[in-house]
């Protein structure tokens, strides 16, 4: 086992660096993460000096150099240059930035997304059709996935949509935590001309890769989900080479047209946040990256779905091609309303999950355990679920 994931010890002092509300067992570490007691401490006091030194510091030191430092540490997060990432305030803003300004697309062109994109990446795709009178088109992954069937249904869309130009794809899906087979979806796409955008949100700090070598051009991310930042971080990337296929966003002008940052709206930043970043890109190092973080949530998610796939009244819907999927998993109790059994599980057993609608396959409940989830906590879900499907 990879870099301690069974160590219930060694994650137990992990765990003790953040700070817990009591109250139910939170299985639902997919909304957004925990940042540690240090980044808290150091958020708090950037919150409180940029309070009390205004515009002072951001013009003379954040502007003039310290902004620079910053974007470079979190490009070497992604092995990118500096100048192919640029900040957002989230993964939703860079994606929609990047849809918005693509600007290769002519009237009549067909653009693609899947019942597995994230809602406002399917609006922004759904936008494009007034905006730039190209059809949308939208299909349905088959059930249950692998990856023949997921890079099939694309090969067919592409053999069957000549007219396509430009996709969304996303990297770890929400609904499920299925995670794509990008490499193998790019490599399709290019030999069909379509260009890819790529969801980076559930991916980063929660697996390794390596934009390059999976063929991406374009991608948005957040660093509030598994990086461990504080709220309202996010960035855009774009190859160097492909920047001048992005327009600046809405007539932006505050960077030259040669600049990334010109893609992104310019507005007044979260400075405290950004001001915290390099301890937080520094402690996600230092507990071994997205390979550490990721087998851990790799090992809780082995846990519980592999004593609860069996029984006779659970579906799970995340396969286990080790492949295919992270920490994230989704599950229902067939033939029942799955809100009314989220709501047994904290109720009755006190856990803390969500359920997610949208998908073809329907409502599920999504189970996301967090770095301070434990084995026991585990434990509790796999007895409830096996309670809960008895009765
Ligand atoms: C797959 C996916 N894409 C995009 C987003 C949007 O991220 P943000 O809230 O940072 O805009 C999320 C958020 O949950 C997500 O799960």
């Amino acid at each position: 086992m990879p870099r301690n994931a069974d160590n219930e010890h060694h994650w137990h002092t992990i765990a003790q660096r953040y700070e817990l509300e009591p109250g139910p067992i939170n299985l639902e570490n997919g909304y957004f993460g925990r940042m540690s007691r240090e980044v808290r401490g150091q958020y708090l006091e950037h919150v409180a000096f940029i309070n009390r030194s205004n515009s002072l510091h951001v013009r003379q030191r954040f502007e003039r150099g310290e902004n620079d430092e910053i974007r470079r540490q979190l490009a070497g997060l992604i092995d990118a240059a500096p100048e192919a990432i640029a900040f957002t305030r989230n993964a939703t803003e860079a994606l929609q930035s990047l849809i918005r300004n693509y600007n290769r697309l002519q009237p009549g062109d067909q653009v693609l997304i899947s019942d597995l994109e994230y809602d406002t990446v399917k609006g922004a795709m759904r936008w494009l059709a007034g905006y730039r009178g190209v059809e949308v088109i939208e299909l349905s992954h088959t059930h249950p996935a692998s990856f023949d069937s997921l890079l099939q249904t694309y090969r067919q869309a592409f053999e069957q949509y000549p007219r396509l130009k430009l996709m969304a794809l996303t990297h770890v899906t929400h609904r499920t935590g299925l995670v794509m087979p990008v490499e193998a979806i790019a490599k399709a796409a290019r030999e069909h001309a379509v260009d890819v955008i790529l969801d980076g949100a559930h991916a980063l700090g929660q697996i390794e890769f390596n934009l390059a070598q999976l063929g991406i051009q374009f991608a948005g991310f957040n660093l509030h989900k598994w990086i461990g930042a504080p709220l309202t971080l996010g960035f855009l990337y774009i190859a160097p080479e492909r920047l001048a296929d992005i327009d600046p966003d809405m007539g932006e002008f505050h960077y030259p047209a040669t600049d990334i940052r010109a893609r992104t709206p310019y507005s007044t930043p979260n400075f405290p946040a950004l001001m915290t970043l390099p301890l937080v890109l520094q402690e996600h190092q230092a507990l071994g990256g997205s390979a550490a973080k990721g087998a851990r949530v790799n090992y809780l998610r082995d846990l519980w779905v592999s004593q609860v796939r069996p029984l006779p009244g659970i579906e799970v819907l995340t396969p286990d091609d080790p492949r295919l999927y992270c920490g994230i998993t989704a599950f229902k109790f067939v033939g029942r309303d799955q809100q009314v059994m989220a709501d047994r599980l904290l109720q009755d057993y006190g856990l803390f999950t969500t359920t997610r609608t949208g998908a073809a396959f329907g409502t599920c409940i999504r189970v996301t355990p967090g770095l301070v989830t434990s084995a026991a906590d585990i434990n509790v879900l796999v007895n409830a679920i096996t309670e809960l499907d008895t009765l």
